[in-house]
């Protein structure tokens, strides 16, 4: 797919050597320094400077260039200096309300390799006039910045743009600091983390002819070869089990539908109970019978961004072997209309044994996670259970492409959940929930009906949700502002965003890792 990244990391005295071997052949590349407010320069970076300090200040006023975060000096290398072109990347970031923010090394990562993508040798100075505390985690999150931001999902494209000018390589950067085997150490978890989030992308950026729900099933498959359990149950098996819920939506596919059960056994106790994430994996939402306008239905197929997240989370966790005891669980389907598919009046038996009459067939996701919730809190007692879903339009309303939607039955799980997610950026915002909203799913022929009416549709959809959960802790993000189609940014530049993985696995890793 796009062109490997390989980082690593060197010790700051031997930044800005000759490249030796293979490297030379690809040139001197681009040495990269960091700048802080005013041009700010820590001793090593203007060391290596040397002479070229007064030229790279020069340059610097006459581009009007401060050291301003989001700000960057591209030049030709200047004598005396060993590479090709020289970027002086700014770090500072405006001093607020509360003093200067945090710096943020993932975003710093991804800046720096939005400009030297394509490029075979970048070499980073990474050491800053007001070092870091923790100089190795900066590194290493810097890393993580930049396998991020190298992302592209090309698969499909067999020319090359004329306007492409990027050689066909590979990137190595070598990033130099002042512990550079602390780095190494902090980098291995980090890579396992854009792996998941990369998988997690792909996934929902792959069209839906190629991802159907069997296909979907067959990709979590591979997570086997990290040691992870992956059960597939099939249509006959979901028969048996009662998930009439969930086959009900893909009754007018062409496609079986799948739920696929993941299992990763961390914890020194193997016994320990688990914690559970579930994910919607509509892998084509057309609405089935109540059928969607044309308008962009072809973003349709991004409708098993939740599915992916989890998918793309158990990978994080195995790869790195998270101490803890996990279970993913994903309801793949593909909802279209047919002679065969469910009708608006219909009622189904859910797993739970509720009755459920359908209003709408477009919202087809709380079905799907109503039967695998279910199945999960049911099988698996699990600590809580999260589930992720591109679940209501609604959600886009209320909050956009910036905040995810969060709806729980548990305080402490909540506030866990809002942490992490100003801790990674994946942001996500608690809606309200309650009895008076309960009351809209009444249904006049079953125990409840499935869409409650135009308003607060996000919040009858957790509700409908919440009737499936039981008494386990249970958190719902609904993510189909946040999932795909969002806003490019330093650390993304895909379609489909991976949103969640990190957001996750920080939970997992701060909270319930033993
Ligand atoms: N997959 C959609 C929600 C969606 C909309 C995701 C836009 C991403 C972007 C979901 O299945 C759906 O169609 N929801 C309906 C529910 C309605 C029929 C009650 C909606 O939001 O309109
Ligand atoms: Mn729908
Ligand atoms: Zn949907």
């Amino acid at each position: 797919m796009a062109e490997p990244v390989s980082i690593d990391f060197i010790a700051l005295k031997d930044a800005g050597a000759a490249p030796k071997g293979r490297a030379a052949k690809a040139g001197a590349g681009t040495l990269v320094i960091l700048a802080g407010a005013d041009l700010s320069m820590s001793d090593a970076t203007r060391t290596l400077l040397g002479e070229a300090t007064e030229l790279v200040t020069r340059a610097a006023a006459t581009a009007k260039f401060k050291g301003n975060s989001g700000s960057a000096l591209d030049l030709l290398a200047p004598a005396g200096v060993n590479a090709d072109r020289l970027l002086v990347i700014g770090t500072a970031r405006k001093t607020g309300k509360n003093g200067a923010p945090a710096p943020d090394y993932l975003a710093l990562g991804g800046a720096i390799m939005g400009k030297v993508d394509g490029t075979a040798r970048v070499s980073v100075v990474f050491d800053l006039p007001d070092a870091p505390e923790d100089v190795a985690k900066a590194a290493a999150d810097a890393s993580l910045g930049m396998r991020l931001r190298a992302y592209k999902f090309d698969l499909y494209k067999t020319k090359k743009k004329d306007s492409d000018d990027k050689p066909d390589t590979a990137t190595h950067v070598s990033i130099a600091l002042a512990d550079p085997v602390g780095a190494k150490r902090e980098a291995r978890s980090r890579e396992a983390l854009a792996d998941g989030v990369t998988l997690a992308r792909s996934l929902v950026n792959e069209p839906p002819n190629v991802l159907f729900p069997g296909a979907f099933a067959d990709r979590a498959k591979e997570l086997e070869k990290l040691g992870v359990i992956v059960e597939v149950l099939e249509e006959k098996a979901l028969h048996k089990l009662g998930f009439r819920a969930l086959l009900g939506v893909g009754q007018g596919s062409d496609f079986d539908s799948k739920v696929v059960i993941m299992r990763w056994n961390g914890a020194k106790n193997a016994k320990a109970k688990p914690v559970a994430f579930v994910g919607k994996g509509v892998c084509f939402d057309s609405g089935g019978i109540s059928i969607k306008p044309a308008a962009s239905m072809e973003d349709m197929k991004g409708d098993m961004a939740g599915a992916a997240c989890v998918v793309g989370l158990m990978q994080t966790l195995a790869a790195r072997k998270a101490k803890v005891n996990v279970i993913g669980a994903i309801g793949l389907v593909e909802n279209m209309p047919d002679g065969k598919a469910q009708r608006p009046g219909d009622i189904v038996k859910s797993l739970s044994g509720q009755t459920v009459e359908l209003i709408n067939t477009d919202a087809e996701g709380r079905l799907v996670l109503a039967d695998v919730l279910w199945y999960v809190q049911d099988k698996y007692k699990p600590q809580f259970m999260i589930d992720l879903a591109t679940l209501t339009g609604a959600i886009l309303v209320a909050l956009g492409t910036e905040y995810a939607g969060l709806f729980s039955n548990n305080d402490e799980l909540s506030t866990r959940l809002l942490d992490v997610g100003l801790a990674t950026g994946e942001k996500v915002w608690r809606m309200p929930m309650g009895a008076a909203y309960d009351k809209l799913l009444e249904s006049k022929f079953a125990d409840m009906k499935h869409v409650g009416g135009r308003h607060a549709g996000s919040i009858t959809a957790a509700q409908f949700l919440q009737r499936f959960v039981n008494d386990t802790p249970w958190a719902h993000l609904d993510i189909a502002g946040t999932g795909m189609s969002s806003p490019q940014s330093d650390i993304n530049q895909s379609w489909g965003s991976g949103w969640g993985v990190r957001l996750l696995d920080r939970l997992v890793a701060d909270h319930y890792e033993v």
